[in-house]
């Protein structure tokens, strides 16, 4: 079991300094007394800070709509965050809140976001191969030939430096210049890369869908709360 002043560190409520200074205010109970060490060990379910249980104490896991414009980095210095849509005590959890995976910055759609390190791992491991849909628009008339051609496994990227052709990707043309791309890969700015090496341009890019998740009608900077345990435990 945690501290309490960890605990509520860790929740993004305070500072362990500021923690002892929240139970000295009796702004603290534990199991239903106001609590005065905040060093005890305490059982996250038992805590309430101004009468209200913890904040997700057993962690987040959100189905974020992300809107064009916003980057997934933490860095300040690269422009509005997907971060700054989550309420403040949020983005001071710790372990933070991070994405899996990313989307680029003109790119909108569905992006997971969670504080369980673990998962972020195992959903980005190549070895997961979570399908992920893609639906791009271009700036040029698509060949029905793309589709065996991303099928085949054989696509390289330009300027690849891994020397391993994209896995197949099933490719379905929706109209001349709009198709939805399944990949089970998520290499560096994939989805315009494979349409760059077969010779079009990435107008817009949406991603609709994570492996068994939607989007649905989510608007664009709103998101869903997920069980925590929605990709097993
Ligand atoms: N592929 C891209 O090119 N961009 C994304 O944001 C996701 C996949």
């Amino acid at each position: 079991m945690p501290r309490l002043d960890q605990l509520l560190s860790s929740l993004g409520y305070c500072s362990r300094r500021e923690a002892r200074d929240w139970i000295e205010d009796g702004r603290v109970e534990v199991a239903g007394a106001i609590a005065d060490d905040a060093g005890k060990k305490v059982s996250p379910a038992d805590v309430r800070v101004d009468g209200e249980p913890l904040d997700h104490p057993d962690g987040l896991l959100l189905l974020l709509h992300k809107p064009l414009g916003r980057v997934c980095s933490h860095e300040l210095r690269e422009g509005p965050s997907v971060y700054d849509l989550l309420p403040e005590r949020w983005r001071r959890r710790n372990p933070g809140v991070t994405s899996i995976g990313r989307l680029d910055k003109d790119t909108s759609g569905l992006l997971l976001l969670t504080d369980q390190t673990a998962l972020v791992h195992r959903l980005t491991s190549p070895k997961h191969k979570v399908p992920k849909v893609y639906r791009a628009t271009v700036d040029r008339d698509l060949s029905p030939e793309l589709v065996p051609l991303f099928a085949s496994g054989t696509l390289r990227l330009e300027d690849e430096d891994e020397d391993q052709p994209c896995a197949p990707a099933e490719l379905k043309l929706l109209s001349p210049r709009e198709a939805e791309l399944t990949l089970t890969e998520g290499r560096y700015h994939q989805v315009r890369r494979m349409f760059a090496a077969t010779g079009s341009t990435v107008l817009t890019l949406h991603r609709a869908c994570f492996g068994d998740l939607e989007l649905g009608d989510l608007p664009p900077g709103q998101w869903r709360e997920l069980p925590v345990n929605h990709f097993g435990g």
